[in-house]
């Protein structure tokens, strides 16, 4: 099995030399690619910099901050054009520990989407104020009940996609910019009927650099969680297809 990790950057030059260390060790047998939105403090040129001297590491440089869901879009269509079977998502910011990667690749084969879960038994977070462990538990909690979903974690951003599973979705039609992308992917996946497992992880808050986490993020997630919500019931009520 082929496996890349697809690193979204924005502004992450402390944290990423770091972390990408840590997955090379952990798992080196995962190629790697960096997606990086011109970051003003000059992640990029890092990211350049680590791939001269690493054959297994990527960069996708792109020209401005459009958010989370575009970045790993685009990175998804690089994967795909390169047949990698195992697209693997993650956070540049230590969050994700590459050691914990392994335990998800690990389930893969009974599965088309694994998440790695704070809220599942054995998952965890560190050093969250509770603001964010609210939001969060929250969201899921929202996004599950609004959309029929059996997972406990929805926002999860550490993830392992089969190909297979990427390829049988409409990645052109994913709108979500923010990270109400991660709930939208789930949704479609689901609703192809594919299998979804979660591992337990511990999600460990960054030590350096800055959330993205913004206001506009968590509105657009709220809204478009709203409405897909009631568009299945509506479908539902009256019957109609899609
Ligand atoms: N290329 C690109 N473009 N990268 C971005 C953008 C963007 O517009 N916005 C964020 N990122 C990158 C960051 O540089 C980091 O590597 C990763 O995406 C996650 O961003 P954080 O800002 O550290 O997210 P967080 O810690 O607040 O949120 C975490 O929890 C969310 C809610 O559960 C992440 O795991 C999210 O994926 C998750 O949805
Ligand atoms: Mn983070």
């Amino acid at each position: 099995m082929r496996v890349v990790t697809i690193i979204p950057t924005y502004n992450e030059i402390e944290s990423l030399p770091l972390t990408l260390g840590r997955l090379r060790a952990a798992v080196p047998s995962s190629d790697v690619l960096i997606v990086d939105d011109n970051s003003p403090d000059g992640t990029g040129d890092l990211a350049d910099r680590a791939a001269a001297g690493d054959d297994q590491v990527h960069v996708l440089h792109r020209t401005g901050k459009e958010g989370l869901g575009a970045a790993y879009i685009a990175g998804f269509r690089w994967g795909m054009e390169r047949e990698y079977d195992l697209l693997v998502e993650m956070d540049a910011d230590g969050s994700h520990r590459p050691e914990q990667l392994q335990s998800l690749l690990d389930v893969v084969d009974g599965a088309d989407l694994v998440i790695g879960s704070r809220w599942v038994r054995g998952g965890s977070v560190e050093n969250w104020p509770l603001r964010r462990t609210l939001l969060s538990r929250a969201g899921s909690f929202y996004s599950r009940t609004m959309l029929g979903l059996p997972v406990r974690d929805i926002t999860a951003g550490f993830r392992v996609f089969r190909r297979t599973t990427l390829e049988a979705l409409d990645l052109s039609a994913v709108e979500s910019v923010g990270y109400g992308f991660q709930v939208d992917m789930t949704f479609r996946v689901a609703r192809l009927g594919l299998r979804i497992v979660e591992v337990p992880i511990t999600f460990v808050e960054r030590e350096l650099g800055a959330s993205k986490m913004s206001g506009n993020i968590v509105l657009e997630a709220i809204l478009n969680v709203t409405r897909w919500g009631l568009d299945a019931r509506w479908k539902k009520l009256t019957g109609s297809a899609g």
